[in-house]
């Protein structure tokens, strides 16, 4: 049986509060492939490290995580002691280790995000391959690849996978991350025809993933990576 990419989701979070350093940390020393995070642009133009569009349900601070300035930002506590990092460093933390599924948020991410992965991969000597931009917001994955016309893009979707093959081609994307409960043999089938790899989510159950390795997935992400290994 194909053995698919091993991706963290948040980093691993199922052992640790998500899109945090340790449970970036975490997710390395479970030997991952690729570690996914979400990011947001905060008001003073930082890219930070975040699912949510408030910061209440996992800080001790109130309101949308993009009003805020860094300053205030770097004051919250973030369960578990924890504070919100920058994609920065997330990076430093990886270190070219582990390759990135990076998941735009927000809004008005995409130039930012451009500017710091460009950075690295001219400056640092990363590997282009390791970084993948991934969005529900079709939006912004269409601003990315104007700005980039190499950077490899994911397109997220809920619905049935099939309905992306075509937003994928236009962003001449390398993979459809569909909701793993919408994957079947067919639409597999199908997406392989366009020339696409799948990288599901979020697969946490070993039935579950054994079915996923069996449809012959790209990548499972993870809560648990240790799982999926
Ligand atoms: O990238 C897949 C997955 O992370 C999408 O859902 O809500 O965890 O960002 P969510
Ligand atoms: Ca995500």
């Amino acid at each position: 049986m194909k053995q698919p990419l091993v991706i963290g989701h948040r980093g691993a979070m199922g052992h640790e509060t998500e899109n945090t350093l340790a449970s970036i940390q975490k997710a390395i020393d479970l030997g991952v492939d690729m570690i996914e995070i979400d990011v947001f642009k905060i008001k003073s133009g930082e890219i930070v490290v975040f699912h949510d569009e408030t910061v209440d349900r996992l800080t001790n601070g109130p309101g949308r995580i993009e009003n805020y300035n860094y300053i205030d930002l770097k004051k919250l506590v973030v369960d578990g002691g924890h504070k919100i990092p920058m994609l920065q460093d997330v990076l430093k933390l990886i270190d070219n280790k582990v390759a990135l599924n990076i998941e735009l948020k927000g809004d008005d991410t995409a130039d930012r995000v451009n500017y710091i992965i460009n950075y690295y991969i001219e400056k640092n000597g990363w590997s282009p391959e390791n970084f993948i931009i991934s969005s529900f917001k079709w939006d912004e994955l269409t601003e990315m690849r104007r700005l980039n016309p190499n950077v490899q893009i994911a397109v997220l979707t809920e619905e049935n996978p099939v309905d992306a093959i075509s937003a994928a081609k236009e962003l001449n994307a390398v993979a459809i991350n569909p909701y793993y409960k919408r994957l079947d043999l067919e639409n597999v089938n199908e997406i392989r025809e366009a020339g696409l790899k799948i990288y599901v989510w979020i697969v946490n159950e070993d039935f579950d993933i054994d079915a996923m390795k069996r449809l012959g997935v790209d990548g499972i992400i993870t809560n648990y990576p240790g799982r999926a290994r």
